[in-house]
C-alpha cells in the first residue's frame, strides 16, 4: 500500500532504546548468543541515563552494616505499599551481583581508601528495617554515575557484537492478529529510509515521559515513545498518576542537583535560614524520601517562607562541605550550579525547587520483563513477544514513590532479567513466520498523516499548552476541581493537535519538525492518562498528594491503575492487584503501616 520503500531485517531480539536498561538488556541478549539489534533515537552515550548523577543502590555494606532485606523493606515502605513485593525482593537481592558485575565490566566507581566501591547515604535508605540509622547504600562514580555506566555498557555491547541502529526513530510496534508483538517499524532519521525489524522479542527501553511537564530534569528527548507505541497497540499503561518531583531541580532551568548532595551533608533552608526538614521528618530530615521533601518544600513556599524576590524557591547549602569534598564527590553539580544558577557552591547556596524527575508508572510488566495486560479477567496475561524495562516499564518496584538511586538499579537488574528470560524463550535463528500487514499499514498511515499535516498550530505551541496544563493542574499537590479543570483543558489541547497541528517540513531526512510532532503524540497520550488517573484515584499515596483527600486508603486503593487510550481523548480505567507476597521465604511480606520517618 505504501509509497515508502522499506528495508527488511530479521533478528532474534530487538531492544528499542540505548539508555542503561536498553544497553544492559542488549548486552545480556548478545552474551546469550541471540542475534540482537538495538534501535535508538540517540547516540547511546547521549541517552538520558547520562544525567543520573548520585548513584546506584545495593546493600554491599562497604561503608557500614547493611543487608539486602533492609533495602527490600525500605523500598516497600518508600513505595507507600504500591510496589509489587515479588519484584522488589528480586531487585534488592539481585542488586548485589548486578553491581559486582558492573564493576567487572569496568564501571569506574569512586573508591574507599581500602579500594572498595564508595557508597553514600540517599533518602529513605535505612538499616534494621527502618529502626537503625541511615544506610550508606548508594554506589557512586563521583556525581556522574549514569554517565560512567552508559559508556561501560555500550563498550561491552559492542564487544559482544550487538548491532546498533543509531538515530533511528521507532514509529510503531508490529502486532500480529493474535495480539503478539512481532517487531518494530523505524525511521532512519539521517537517510529518511524506513526499516522493518522482525524479531521474536521486542524489549522497550525507551525511558520516561517527563517532557509532558513544563519544568523537568528530564532531557527534551524523554517523550515516552515506548508508552506511546504501547497505547497505539491497544495495550494499557499502569499507575501513570505517580509522577516524581525531585526536590532539587535548579530554580529556572530545572537542571538536576543530585540527592547525593544531601547524602554528602547538604541541607535545605527557607527564607529565615531555618532547616525546615527537621519539622517534617525529625529522624532523617533532609534525607527523607523525595515525595516528602518535595511536599515540605512546596508547603514552605505556599505558606510564604520561600526564598527569593518572589518567595518561590528554597536554598540548598553545600558551602560547609568545603572545596575538597565538593571537588572530589560533587564536581558535576558544582559546574551545573555555576552554569545554570551562576552560583559558586563553595560560597553560596543553590536556588532549588521541586521539579518533575521520574515516572513511577509505565508499561506493566512482571519481574521477568514480560509485558502484561488484563484479559478475560486475568490481570497478569502476558503479551507474547513484548517486554519492557527501565523507566518505560512499571514492574512495579517503585509503586507510588521511588527512592533515589533505585532507578539506576532498576535499569540494570531488570535489563539483565529480561535478557535472562529472553534466552529461555527464544532459540537463536528461529525462522520468522509471515504476519498480518495491518499494524504496519496503520503505522504508515499515521506517519503520512502527520508528515502532511497542514493545520495552523505549530507543534511547539501545542506542546507548551500541554506542559503548562500538566504543571498547573497535576503538580506536587493536587485536588479534584483543579484536576477536573486540567482534564478539560488537556482534552482541548489534544483536539487542537488532532484537528490543527501543522508540520512545515515534508521531507524525510532530519525532519525534526516531524520527529517532534510524533513525540508530542506520544506525550499527549501519557499526559492524558496521568491526569485522568490522578483525578480517578481518591486517596493520597506517595507522590500522589491530594489536598482534598489527604489520607491513604488501603481498603480501597492498594491496587494498580491500568488505563487504555480508547479514543483521542477517551480513557478506560481498570485495576490490577498489587503483588503483596514476595517471591519466596527469604523475606517476609511487609504489611502496610503509616509511613513515618
Ligand atoms: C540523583 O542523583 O538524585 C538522581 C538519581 C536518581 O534519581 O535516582
Amino acid at each position: 500500500m505504501s509509497a515508502y520503500e522499506i528495508v527488511h531485517h530479521e533478528y532474534d531480539a530487538i531492544v528499542v532504546g540505548a539508555g542503561g536498561a536498553g544497553l544492559r538488556a542488549t548486552l545480556g541478549l548478545a552474551e546469550a548468543g541471540l542475534k540482537t539489534a538495538n534501535i535508538t533515537k540517540l547516540f547511546p552515550t547521549r541517552s538520558h541515563t547520562v544525567a543520573a548523577q548520585g548513584g546506584i543502590s545495593a546493600a554491599l555494606a562497604n561503608m557500614g552494616r547493611d543487608d539486602w532485606r533492609w533495602h527490600f523493606y525500605d523500598t516497600v515502605k518508600g513505595s507507600d505499599w504500591l510496589g509489587d513485593q515479588d519484584a522488589i525482593q528480586y531487585m534488592t537481592r539481585e542488586a548485589i551481583p548486578a553491581i559486582i558485575e558492573l564493576e567487572h565490566y569496568g564501571v569506574p566507581f569512586s573508591r574507599t581508601p581500602e579500594g572498595k566501591i564508595y557508597q553514600r547515604p540517599f533518602g529513605g535508605m535505612t538499616t534494621e528495617f527502618g529502626k537503625g540509622p541511615p544506610a550508606q547504600r548508594t554506589c557512586a562514580a563521583a556525581d556522574r554515575t549514569g554517565h560512567a555506566m552508559l559508556h561501560t555498557l555500550y563498550q561491552q555491547s559492542l564487544k559482544c557484537k550487538a548491532q546498533f541502529y543509531i538515530e533511528y526513530f521507532a514509529l510503531d510496534l508490529l502486532m500480529d492478529d493474535d495480539g503478539s508483538c512481532k517487531g518494530v517499524l523505524a525511521w532512519d532519521m539521517a537517510t529518511g529510509q524506513l526499516h522493518r525489524f522482525r524479531a521474536h522479542l521486542v524489549i522497550l527501553a525507551t525511558g520516561g515521559y517527563g517532557r509532558a511537564y513544563f519544568s523537568a530534569t528530564s532531557a527534551h528527548t524523554c517523550t515516552g515513545d515506548g508508552g506511546g507505541m504501547v497505547l497505539r497497540a491497544g495495550l494499557p499503561l499502569q499507575d501513570l498518576e505517580f509522577v516524581q518531583f525531585h526536590p532539587t531541580g535548579i530554580y529556572g532551568s530545572g537542571c538536576l542537583i543530585t540527592e547525593g548532595a544531601r547524602g554528602e551533608g547538604g541541607y535545605l533552608t527557607n527564607k529565615s535560614g531555618e532547616r525546615f526538614m527537621e519539622r517534617y521528618a525529625p529522624s532523617v530530615k533532609d534525607l527523607a524520601p523525595r515525595d516528602m521533601v518535595s511536599r515540605a518544600m512546596a508547603t514552605e513556599i505556599r505558606e510564604g517562607r520561600g526564598v527569593g524576590e518572589e518567595g518561590d524557591h528554597i536554598h540548598l547549602h553545600l558551602e560547609h562541605l568545603g572545596p575538597e569534598v565538593l571537588h572530589q564527590r560533587l564536581p558535576g553539580i558544582s559546574e551545573s550550579a555555576k552554569i545554570f544558577a551562576g552560583v559558586d557552591v563553595t560560597k553560596e547556596p543553590i536556588p532549588v525547587v521541586p521539579t518533575v524527575h521520574y515516572n513511577m508508572g509505565g508499561i506493566p510488566t512482571l519481574w521477568t520483563g514480560e509485558v502484561v495486560t488484563k484479559r478475560d479477567g486475568n490481570p497478569d496475561s502476558i503479551v507474547q513477544g513484548l517486554m519492557a524495562v527501565g523507566e518505560a516499564a512499571c514492574v512495579s518496584v517503585h509503586g507510588a514513590n521511588r527512592l533515589g538511586s533505585n532507578s539506576l538499579l532498576d535499569l540494570v537488574v531488570f535489563g539483565r532479567a529480561a535478557a535472562i528470560r529472553a534466552a529461555e524463550l527464544v532459540k537463536p535463528d528461529t525462522p520468522h513466520k509471515k504476519i498480518s500487514s495491518a499494524s504496519e499499514d496503520k503505522a504508515l498511515t499515521r506517519l503520512d498523516r502527520f508528515r502532511n499535516a497542514r493545520g495552523g498550530t505549530p507543534t511547539a505551541k501545542i506542546r507548551l499548552d500541554m506542559q503548562k496544563t500538566m504543571q498547573k493542574h497535576c503538580a506536587v499537590f493536587r485536588d479534584g476541581p483543579t484536576m477536573q479543570e486540567g482534564i478539560i483543558k488537556l482534552k482541548s489541547v489534544i483536539d487542537n493537535y488532532v484537528q490543527d497541528v501543522g508540520v512545515s517540513d515534508r521531507g524525510m531526512i532530519w525532519n525534526s519538525d516531524l520527529v517532534e510532532t510524533l513525540e508530542l503524540d506520544n506525550l499527549l497520550g501519557q499526559a492524558l492518562l496521568t491526569i485522568v488517573g490522578a483525578e480517578n484515584r481518591k486517596e493520597s499515596r506517595g507522590a500522589h498528594a491530594r489536598d482534598d483527600i489527604k489520607d491513604r486508603d488501603d481498603k480501597e486503593w492498594i491496587k494498580h491503575t491500568i488505563a487504555w487510550r480508547t479514543g483521542d481523548t477517551d480513557v478506560q480505567i481498570d485495576y490490577r492487584p498489587v503483588h503483596m507476597q514476595p517471591l519466596d521465604n527469604e523475606v517476609e511480606h511487609i504489611p502496610p503501616v503509616a509511613r513515618k520517618y
